[in-house]
């Protein structure tokens, strides 16, 4: 048996076409696509990162941040649209490991997807409850705090000692809440969307990010024009002796710490097996989106700068406070809550469908097992998946802050954009026959240039999380060799005893 066997593209492919129980409903053309990569992006990295990395690391060069991490993502986003272009099937990274690095980095990537989708999901979901509930305090609504708050938290020796907001003790420790009750019910709510088919997720997502969109647009249109351009002086404030605050080491530790905000742009290529025309359309969406968001970014967080300074960004809704400032665009308020609550639930939503979709593919091949794989008869979604991942998330996010539940979400992301850059090169030399209807350009230098930018980036992530996602693989290792390699359909084939697909 071997660990590095890969699946034939070919295979893949018409797997992927092949009408029956398992397949999935193609329903989404460009313009879905490229809402499903801004629903998923514009969310808690923007509403809520921004004014953390200009307070504590870039200062008003935040846009600069902005600028690096999206050329970072673009190298990374050009290899996820060659890779979608040629292997169109759900999956994503996955997919594409297992047709060029074998089963087991595929295996590895598919489990680390867990914390991109997965937790990401649990992640933006504790984000999306405390805007809800700041916008119900505005409405004259106040629900007690042992209903909206994690029952558990963990701080490190670390965190305690240095005063990390909420770290009253060191170790595990319980708050006094019950549950996060709102962010499980946003968790169900978009679980259940995703259930009832590919077409209504696609329509919630729309309405989603057209609302969203217009709000982060009225932010920068209407605030731009009340801006302070002494704010933006100077605008790399000199480094204060730490390295990572202020001066071009802040730039780039905000750089790490806003790449949170581009996580999605990749979730368009899961939903590669509901798109109408995948081969032309996966490239659009994923570049499109992720063009849109870059632009979006970089304009709104010059506009935040530029409004307050930066030393008072800090805060959990530093959009909110921003436009605060300025009494011409205190109008702005509630509509950037309901900006905030609706971005972050579409952000939910795609990443719902992301995790889903890769279980589908997991258990398609074997890997796990076949209730990943069952398609509803009349919904055509992999609607145990989605439950199950819902049932999973929402545990999460109803007992865990949020401190704990982001730290593996970077890291897991940007090894998935390595991985998938590798790809583009190891199967430019194994297949440079296979059509490709998009072609990344300059290979091997633009996923060199993506695998060293994800890598640094990962570089700047505390030691911390990468014990934990070190301890994170290595429960992953246990299921492969525990189960999912004896039930491999490839491994079967290879061994002569037929599998099932
Ligand atoms: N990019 C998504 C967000 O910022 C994950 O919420």
């Amino acid at each position: 048996m071997s660990l590095w066997a890969t699946k034939s593209i070919s295979v893949l492919r018409a797997e992927a076409d092949a009408v029956g129980e398992r397949s999935l409903r193609r329903h989404l053309g460009v313009l879905n696509l490229i809402t499903l990569g801004i629903g998923a992006i514009i969310g808690a990295g923007i509403f809520v990162l921004t004014g953390q990395a200009a307070a504590l690391y870039a200062g008003p060069a935040v846009p600069l941040s902005f600028i690096l991490t999206g050329i970072a993502c673009a190298f990374a986003g050009l290899c996820y649209a060659e890779m979608a272009s040629a292997v169109p099937v759900a999956g994503s990274a996955y997919t594409y490991s297992y047709a060029t690095m074998g089963e087991f980095v595929a295996w590895i990537i598919g489990w680390d997807l867990v914390l991109e989708y997965a937790m990401g999901a649990a992640t933006v979901g504790v984000g999306w409850s405390g805007h809800f509930l700041s916008l119900l305090d505005f409405l004259g609504i106040h629900v007690p705090a042992k209903l909206t708050q994690a029952p558990f938290d963990f701080c490190t020796q670390g965190e305690f000692a240095a005063k990390v907001a909420g770290c009253t003790q060191a170790g595990w420790f319980g708050t006094g809440a019950y549950v996060n009750l709102p962010a499980i019910f946003i968790v169900a709510l978009m679980s259940y969307v995703l259930v009832v088919g590919i077409k209504q997720s696609a329509t919630v997502n729309n309405v989603i990010v057209i609302t969203k969109v217009t709000i982060v647009l009225a932010v920068i249109v209407f605030g731009l024009q009340y801006v302070n351009p002494d704010n933006w002086k100077p605008f790399i404030p000199p480094n204060t002796g730490e390295w990572g605050t202020y001066g071009w080491s802040g730039v780039l530790r905000g750089a790490s710490l806003i790449f949170f905000a581009y996580i999605g742009f990749d979730a368009v290529s899961t939903a590669a097996q509901e798109a109408r025309n995948p081969q032309k359309d996966m490239p659009i969406g994923i570049l499109g989106s992720l063009a849109v968001c870059t632009l979006l970014y970089v304009l709104m967080s010059a506009t935040l700068t530029g409004l307050v300074s930066y030393k008072e960004l800090n805060v959990s809704a530093p959009v909110a406070l921003a436009v605060s400032r300025i009494p011409q665009l205190n109008w702005l308020r509630p509509f950037i809550d309901v900006g905030a609550v609706m971005g972050l639930a579409s952000v939910i939503l795609v990443m719902l469908l992301g995790q889903s979709r890769v279980f589908y593919s997991m258990s398609r091949d074997g890997l796990l097992g076949a209730w990943a794989g069952k398609v509803h008869p009349n919904f055509r979604t992999p609607y145990l998946s989605t439950i199950y991942t819902g049932f999973g998330v929402a545990f999460f996010t109803g007992l865990f802050p949020i401190r704990i539940l982001g730290q593996l979400v970077n890291i897991g992301t940007l090894l998935a954009f390595v991985l998938v850059c590798f790809g583009v090169w190891i199967l430019r030399h194994k297949r440079p026959d296979l059509d490709r209807p998009f072609r990344t350009p300059f290979v091997p230098i633009v996923p060199i240039l993506g695998i060293a930018t994800c890598l640094a980036l990962m570089g700047f992530l505390p030691m911390d999380t990468w014990i934990r996602l070190f301890v994170w693989l290595v429960i992953g290792f246990g299921i492969y060799f525990g189960y999912s390699r004896k039930h491999s359909v490839l491994q079967r084939e290879l061994a002569g005893l037929g599998g099932t697909r």
